[in-house]
């Protein structure tokens, strides 16, 4: 079926609102009550393996720092991540141990197809995440997990990007389970979590009106710091990017510990911080990172469930009990942020100038 916008202003719009039930396509038989079920990662694929090296480039480099921490964290495989126009040329050392994994929306991006061809040649066993079956990138890997967000048509992914972190999620549960690593009880949680994820990323009502009264404050300005830290740090890096891409304003996203080695010498009150703030994760160690910012004079929108006295805007989050829940509300809410500021600057969210969908040529 081809995409219609049906009665939003943009693809993008349309594909943050349907971010909820896409998520539910990605977990719909892939979870039974107590067990993670992957049947595309066979026991040949995982055997003898005890490192993940991930590839990807733009958005889908995002989604695979969040897995490397959660790999780590969850599956205690040692995992990390490079972009694929990177990896190309660095002599990269692969060794028999690792499992090799792509990730990519479109299953056509030329440095990522490249990357898999270079495990490939290596001997490594490679995994694809995936949005579209039958792409090259899905041909040429050893297995493939489909995120099934549907088409996405914007330039700018969202939902693309969701689901890619909800497989990932998947995948270090299975991995764990597998290994041992993650105990019943707490797989459980992860489990109930999980199938959780959709109510966090439905939009409830009022926040997208209040994202777009609150917008008009970041329209001008010097910059803007995404922050965060642990899986919350690859959010931020996410965040910065969509209002890169779509509104041309200069956005960073940075590990928010990391601000005072240098970034926060450009903090004044035209410097815009967006800090998430999760309850579930680091939050004292954030918040003190954020209070410096503030007393720079910095212009601070804080997303967090509990209220911060030093914020110019806030936008309150639920009251989640685990991180990858604060984690989705806030990639909804970092998403929205970008569509309205980039609306009221009178930009075509959809076909962003200079950038192009899917890039097959290097
Ligand atoms: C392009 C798109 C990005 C995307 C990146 C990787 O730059 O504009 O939105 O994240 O390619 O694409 P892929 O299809 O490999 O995920």
């Amino acid at each position: 079926a081809y995409a219609q916008k049906e009665g939003y202003r943009f693809f993008m719009e349309k594909e943050i609102y349907e971010q909820a039930r896409v998520i539910s396509e990605t977990l719909m038989g892939r979870i039974s009550a107590d067990s993670i079920v992957l049947d595309e990662l066979s026991p040949e694929l995982l055997e003898g393996i005890n490192t993940i090296k991930i590839c990807a480039c733009g958005t889908s480099y995002h989604s695979g720092l969040v897995a490397s921490y959660l790999f780590e964290r969850l599956a205690k495989v040692r995992a990390n991540v490079e972009i694929a126009s990177e990896f190309r040329y660095k002599e990269p050392l692969l060794t028999p141990d690792t499992l090799f994994v792509v990730i990519s929306q479109s299953g056509e991006t030329a440095d990522t197809l490249e990357a898999l061809k270079i495990a490939k040649a290596a001997g490594l066993k490679t995994l694809a995440i995936c949005n579209v079956d039958n792409s090259s990138i899905v041909r040429l890997a050893d297995a493939t997990l489909l995120t099934r967000a549907g088409i996405e048509k914007g330039v700018a992914s969202t939902k693309a990007f969701a689901t890619q972190v909800a497989t990932l999620w998947m995948v270090a549960l299975h991995i764990g389970a597998l290994k041992g690593t993650i105990d019943q009880q707490t797989l459980a949680s992860e489990i109930h979590t999980l199938l959780r994820t959709p109510n966090a990323l439905h939009v409830k009502d009022g926040l997208h009106e209040k994202i777009h009264r609150l917008s008009k404050r970041y329209l001008h300005g010097h910059g803007f710091f995404f922050i965060g830290r642990d899986i919350f740090y690859p959010l931020a890096l996410e965040g910065a990017l969509k209002l890169k891409e779509i509104s041309y304003m200069h956005a960073e996203g940075y590990p928010a510990g990391e601000m005072k080695h240098g970034p926060i010498a450009l903090a004044d009150s035209g410097l815009f911080t967006i800090a998430l703030m999760p309850q579930t994760l680091l939050y004292e160690k954030t918040k003190s990172n954020v209070e410096e910012l503030s007393a720079r004079d910095a212009t601070i929108l804080a997303i967090s469930p509990k209220p911060f006295d030093l914020a110019d805007d806030f936008i309150q989050t639920g009251d989640h009990a685990h991180p990858m829940s604060e984690f989705f509300e806030m990639m909804l809410i970092t998403q929205l942020l970008a569509l309205e500021v980039a609306v009221r600057l009178g930009n075509d969210v959809d076909m962003p100038r200079n950038l192009a969908k899917s890039v097959t040529v290097e």
